[in-house]
């Protein structure tokens, strides 16, 4: 087990889209998921796709800690989930504007406008499959993640720069401002 070196933007990693998982199962699979988890709760983000550690392939963990939560019934509270070749689609009309942070983007917090619901399947490193409708936080989070096998990163989702800024001073006006990013608010 290894804390992983994690890509920050602008290096081409984070561009590219992501390359299936041909064995879910492989002892490199679980090996890699092991590190990511470790690397994850050093940083103590809320998640982390394999490209992020320099690894061009479609799996991505996360959790959803009870303290992040929207207060959605449908936004339920996970451990550390890992799940590799996933799928995610939109579930419902409504689009949700939050203050989201990345790990590949130090300091900084935008607010991003997703579906405010979600399905998302995949499968685990056992092989099961995973199927999971959710919203509030842990949709956020799972589309964060998603994007990252996809080449995107959260700001090319923003349409509103003026809610762009550093973490430190976001907080600072916080104390003045509603809906400044949460105290806790950890990056993906
Ligand atoms: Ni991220």
């Amino acid at each position: 087990m290894a804390i992983l070196k994690i890509a920050r933007m602008g290096n081409p990693v984070l561009l590219r889209r992501a390359e299936p998982v041909a064995d879910p199962t492989a002892p490199e699979i679980r090996r890699l998921i092991a590190d990511m988890v470790d690397t994850l709760l050093d940083a103590e983000a809320a998640g982390l796709a394999a490209p992020q550690v320099h690894v061009p392939l479609r799996l991505f963990i996360f959790r959803a800690r009870p303290e992040r939560l929207t207060g959605l019934a449908e936004d339920t509270p996970t451990g550390i989930v890992a799940i590799i070749n996933p799928i995610v689609e939109a579930a419902g009309e409504r689009v949700a504007l939050e203050w989201e942070g990345c790990l590949s983007i130090p300091g900084l917090r935008g607010a991003v406008p997703r579906p405010e619901r979600v399905r998302y399947r995949g499968v685990d490193a056992e092989g099961r499959p995973i199927d999971a409708t959710v919203a509030g936080f842990h949709a956020r989070v799972v589309q964060h993640e998603m994007d990252h096998l996809d080449g995107i990163l959260y700001p090319m989702r923003m349409d509103d720069f003026a809610l762009f800024g550093f973490t430190e001073d976001l907080m600072r006006a916080a104390a003045a401002t509603a809906g400044a990013p949460r105290e806790g608010g950890r990056d993906g």
